[in-house]
């Protein structure tokens, strides 16, 4: 899928809960180590949310922050889409919370369903809407409450996910920004290898259900790992060549934050330099659908963005899935 569209991103918002989890913190729960930790994943650190709190208040408060930003009201808005595998409830969507807490009276809203490849999804289909003239602002949010779904007895898993939000603000515009690429795929075959397996029809939650911990995330991360970093790399190479970039004109790969080995394996052999990689999976672990637009708020905010530059996004995950898009800021 390709398309070159004058659109452009006009605000970023996120929000990350205060509390923080260090791997030491994890040490007393699980049988693991700071050091494993660090060297198999980059991860030191990640945010929980309080119990008072779910996805669509973090999703709500990164929807604000992108509102303020950009310089507009929730009126705005005409289409609120929420990527997210935590949603509060199977209905209503998190989207249609997140528009009544900000009080988007004029936007439809929905979520969407692509694990951590939901943000680039979510995107795409947001772009794809200001193509069609649907609408003319849209925002798309990513927002996990992953600890929620977290098996804090499995030392393989609970010491990888985070929690958090990222919000932006896309517009249609007459030129000047510009969508340059994107790119979609699923490969269904591979849904095993990284689920819930009850709670839902297949399996509805049961006593039994919960007693076996089936109601939290099972992944197979050692088949997943070498996918991933072909998947990453074939995603990068493919989005530099179809979007015309070079390796000098392209100014930032924002990747899910997965793991420092994967991103550090598909991005070297491509030559892509460290310094054009924005990281932030150290201080936030794996928050799925909310990596990507936490990390390029971040960016945003540290005043790192400047007109023309060139960013390509880039995710996989369950499903399995993978999604890119290249944006002119
Ligand atoms: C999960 C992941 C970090 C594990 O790293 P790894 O190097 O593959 O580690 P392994 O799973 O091979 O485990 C190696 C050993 O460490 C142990 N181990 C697992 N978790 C541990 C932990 N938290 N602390 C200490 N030891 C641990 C294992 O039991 C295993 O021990 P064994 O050799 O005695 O059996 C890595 O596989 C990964 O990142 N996978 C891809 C994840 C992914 O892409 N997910 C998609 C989500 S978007």
């Amino acid at each position: 899928m390709e398309k070159k569209s004058g659109i452009k991103i006009v605000g970023t918002g996120s929000f990350l809960p205060e509390k923080v989890l260090t791997n030491h913190d994890i040490e007393k729960i699980v049988d693991t180590s700071d050091e494993w930790i660090v060297t198999r994943s980059g991860i030191s650190e990640r945010r929980i949310i309080d119990d008072s709190m779910a996805t669509s208040d973090m999703a709500s408060i990164a929807a604000k922050r992108a509102l303020d930003n950009a310089g507009l009201k929730p009126e705005d808005l005409d289409f609120i889409i929420v990527a997210t595998v935590t949603a509060d409830h199977y209905f209503p969507s998190t989207a249609c919370l997140v528009q009544k807490n900000i009080g988007a009276v004029n936007a439809a809203a929905c979520d969407v369903s692509a694990a951590c490849s939901g943000f680039v999804y979510s995107l795409v289909t947001g772009i794809a809407f200001l193509n069609s003239k649907v609408g003319d602002r849209i925002m798309v949010i990513g927002a996990e409450a992953l600890s929620r779904i977290t098996d804090w007895e499995d030392r393989s898993t609970c010491v990888l996910f985070g929690d958090g939000a990222g919000a932006l603000i896309i517009e249609r515009c007459e030129k000047g920004s510009e969508v340059l690429y994107f790119s979609l795929g699923a490969d269904g075959t591979g849904s095993d290898l990284l689920e819930i397996p009850a709670g839902g029809s297949r399996k509805p939650a049961s006593m039994q259900t919960v007693e076996n911990r089936e109601h939290y995330i099972k992944m197979k991360g050692n088949e997943l790992f070498k996918w991933a970093v072909k998947k990453m790399r074939d995603l990068v190479a493919d989005a530099i060549k179809q979007s015309g970039l070079t390796k000098d004109s392209l100014t930032y790969v924002i990747p899910h934050q997965v793991n420092i080995r994967i991103i550090d394996a598909a991005l070297k052999r491509l030559k892509v330099p460290i310094e054009k990689v924005v990281l932030n999976l150290d201080k936030y672990g794996n928050t799925s659908a909310a990596s990507i637009p936490i990390a390029l708020d971040e960016l945003n905010r540290e005043g790192k963005l400047k007109k023309g530059d060139n960013i390509i996004f880039v995710a996989f995950g369950s499903g399995l899935t993978w999604a890119s898009c290249v944006m002119k800021w």
